[in-house]
């Protein structure tokens, strides 16, 4: 069976937010310490501190917003602890990543230093799990007020006079479990607590961010959304896609095909479970106020031999990619409720996008996918109908194909397309529907390589980067173009 797509083009199903191309970066192995942050005096070559190759590439993906301090750390981070003459600052044990000194030289005023170098929106997770209402409090405070209080003068007496522009707060993380171990009833009821103190100063209108359910803990969502829904701007998911199981995980690089197939048919669960998630949002806010944030995605898989299993390192393959691809599709096709979304992590943990290996660096597969999909940051969602040949492996079959198409603000057109088939290349005609511009062309870029396993060092970089696509046909509003086996593409039309 062939591959068919039908897109109109003029008809569109709603923005996909920018902030779906989010990140997270977390005080977790060497995301912070080593891959973001070098400090001042590093012989790697650094801005305030921050190594300027990563700043770079980081910039090249235009990335929407970056959450931070985490994950699992936000919930006992301090951050009085981060403030002041970095040499003063108080020095504790990362407990939940590796046991390791957390030295805090890394604190607010370096995240925002990062952010505002990144031209990007602070996400900030604050500490329900062991903090008090009063530190949440006084955090937004020194962040965001610009008059005379107490924490607003501690911020000028740190050096920074102007307070900060803070969209995106976090009010705990996985608060069913690292975060506090509740249950929904309780959380909802501290939610509702901590959340009234999260003020607004000034024009700085914060966004809400209540902690969300895990995977498929829909009685989490049913609790949080009876009782505070209306109190909160956005619920988060969390979910990871894990061959195997989180008991027994499997190599990032050693797979066979089977668990090829397997990685993709999770990745795309989070179809299901958005779909699942959203129908209980609905039944309390069918306006859809309330947006899903999967502000945790991506591939899980086993530390790289011989490293601190503490620190989460992983290499990242095609396989990566594809996953990136895929979720980012679905992402796409949801953003009716799904608006802002969040990889884990940025640098050097989990389904990161660069690998850092002390002055050295390498994008990974996913870093491409980023950049080949920042076409689709705010762009208007097309409508799109597809018949796609089946993928099979060991009597399971999948959709081969999986695509979005939006049209970007400059007017151009522009498709992502996935092939998950490990070994079939797929042919693909697309059938432009209502297209204004007679004399458009197209053009594409292609990710893949020869075998899945492919990937990226701080050796040999460039095993894996994205080419022009050959091949592509364009007449009377069809397309046809041939995708490789394993292989993630954007097609652009204009
Ligand atoms: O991303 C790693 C960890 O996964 C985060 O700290 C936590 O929120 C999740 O369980």
């Amino acid at each position: 069976m062939s591959n068919h797509i039908v897109i109109n083009a003029d008809l569109t199903k709603g923005t996909i937010n920018k902030h779906i191309y989010g990140h997270f970066a977390e005080h977790l192995g060497r995301c912070i310490y080593g891959g973001i942050w070098v400090g001042e005096d590093s012989d790697i070559p650094n801005t305030n501190g921050i190594r300027n190759d990563v700043l770079e590439a980081l910039k090249a993906l235009s990335i929407p917003n970056l959450r931070w301090p985490g994950g699992c750390f936000a919930d006992e981070y301090h951050w009085k602890d981060g403030i002041g003459p970095r040499e003063g600052r108080k020095r504790m044990v990362n407990t939940h990543w590796g046991g390791v000194v957390e030295n805090n030289h890394f604190g607010t005023h370096e995240f925002m230093k990062l952010c505002e170098l990144l031209g990007t929106e602070p996400y900030v997770n604050g500490n329900v799990g062991s903090g008090t209402v009063q530190e949440m409090s006084e955090w937004v405070e020194y962040m965001t007020f610009d008059g005379e209080s107490p924490m607003a003068d501690l911020r000028r007496a740190n050096g920074q006079e102007q307070p900060w522009r803070l969209k995106f707060f976090g009010v705990g993380n996985e608060n069913w479990g690292c975060g506090g171990n509740m249950r929904p009833e309780y959380y909802a009821d501290l939610y509702r607590r901590y959340q009234t103190y999260v003020r607004n100063y000034g024009d700085n209108k914060i966004y809400r961010i209540a902690g969300g359910p895990n995977i498929d803990d829909y009685r989490w969502t049913e609790v949080l959304m009876r009782e505070a829904g209306r109190m909160m701007d956005g619920l988060s998911l969390h979910y990871y896609t894990i061959p195997g199981s989180w008991e027994e995980k499997q190599s990032a690089l050693d797979f066979n095909e089977s668990q090829w197939f397997e990685t993709m048919k999770k990745a795309l669960h989070i179809d299901e479970l958005i779909t699942k998630h959203s129908a209980i949002m609905d039944q309390y806010d069918p306006q859809k106020r309330v947006a899903l944030i999967v502000d945790e995605w991506g591939t899980w898989f086993l530390v790289e031999p011989g490293t601190n299993p503490g620190f989460l390192f992983q290499q990242n393959t095609m396989r990566d990619a594809l996953v990136a691809g895929l979720s980012l599709n679905v992402f796409n096709a949801h953003c009716d409720r799904v608006r802002m979304a969040n990889i884990a992590q940025t640098v050097n943990v989990l389904q990161s996008v660069i690998l850092t290996e002390g002055d050295k660096m390498a994008l990974t597969p996913t870093y491409h996918v980023f950049e080949m999909y920042k076409v689709h940051q705010d762009a208007e969602l097309l409508e799109l109908s597809k018949s796609s040949a089946s993928y099979e492996l060991n009597g399971q079959t999948l959709d081969q194909i999986s695509a979005t198409a939006s049209r970007g603000q400059d007017g151009k057109l522009n498709i992502s397309l996935c092939n998950v088939s490990h070994e079939a290349p797929a042919e693909i005609t697309i059938e432009l529907r209502g297209l204004k511009d007679a004399q458009a062309s197209a053009s594409g870029r292609v990710l893949h390589a020869a075998d899945m396993h492919a990937h990226n060092t701080v050796d040999a970089p460039n095993a894996v980067a994205p080419v022009a696509m050959e091949g592509i046909r364009f007449e009377n509003g069809i397309l046809r173009a041939t995708l490789p086996a394993a292989s993630v593409a954007v097609l652009s039309i204009g």
